[in-house]
């Protein structure tokens, strides 16, 4: 049985002192059956490395380059990741959409990238609030993962995670309604299912303001395979809490 994923994305936080302290408080009181990641920051990749090693929790990047080695001043490419013992990457996150200006097609080609790096890419689509409340919701999760399908075969689409993120949930507070969440969760997992053999295999996340009062329900969805979590999981014990609602 395919088994919950929580991944904690640290986003641009984080030193060396507060991520040991971060790292051995969670190490300490992981739950089992349930697989958990967090993704760090570049430059403590070594460090979560080292510290992760021989344990259950898994090692991400945020972000990585769509090329595999090169002149490219400034990229990572997922064979660095993999040499760093990285598993999952995220990609498409709607902070480097909107900041970065990372379109469907580039986000596609990274998650390309990844997959050729033997890494998981964690997916991330979402709408924003003006795009929910002009109905756009599905036209736009639509258009991103039709992307993904330009740029990805069936078996290739079978590898990847897709993250659900509304951007209007995001370090809100807010998180979407759990009839909000399904209803795109149970959208995303139709498209998958007109594309690969095995759509309930490829697992669906939900990120967006998951605290450990809200995870049960939302990781309690028909079609939720875990959460991928922001603040809350620079928090040892909420993090930890959040992990255990997805046993
Ligand atoms: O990638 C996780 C994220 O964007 C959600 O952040 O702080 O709302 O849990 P947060």
């Amino acid at each position: 049985m395919k088994r919950k994923l929580v991944v904690g994305n640290w986003k641009m936080n984080g030193d060396r002192e507060r991520n040991q302290i971060l790292l051995r408080e969670v190490l300490q009181g992981l739950p089992v059956g349930v697989e958990c990641a967090i993704c760090v920051p570049f430059p403590y990749l070594a460090q979560a490395e080292s510290l992760l090693g021989g344990t259950s929790l898994g090692l991400g990047a945020q972000t990585l380059s769509e090329f595999d080695h090169g002149a490219h001043t400034g990229e990572v490419s997922g064979a660095m990741l993999a040499d760093f013992s990285v598993r999952y990457v995220i990609v498409g996150h709607s902070e480097r959409r909107a900041l970065q200006g990372e379109s469907d097609s580039l986000v596609a080609r990274k998650a390309l990238a990844a997959l050729r790096a033997g890494l998981i890419p964690l997916v991330c689509i979402g709408e924003t609030l003006a795009e929910r409340e002009a109905g756009e919701t599905e036209n736009v999760l639509q258009r991103q993962l039709d992307a993904l399908a330009e740029v990805l075969d069936a078996d290739s689409i079978g590898r990847i995670a897709v993250a659900y993120e509304p951007v209007w949930a995001i370090g809100t507070g807010r998180a979407a309604s759990v009839e909000q969440v399904q209803a795109v969760l149970s959208f995303v997992r139709a498209w998958l299912a007109g594309r690969v053999r095995d759509a309930g295999d490829v697992r669906i996340l939900y990120g967006g303001s998951v605290k450990a009062d809200s995870a049960q329900a939302l990781f309690g969805l028909p079609d939720a395979d875990g959460g991928l979590i922001g603040g809350a999981s620079l928090e040892a014990p909420q993090f930890l809490e959040i992990c255990e609602a997805a046993v």
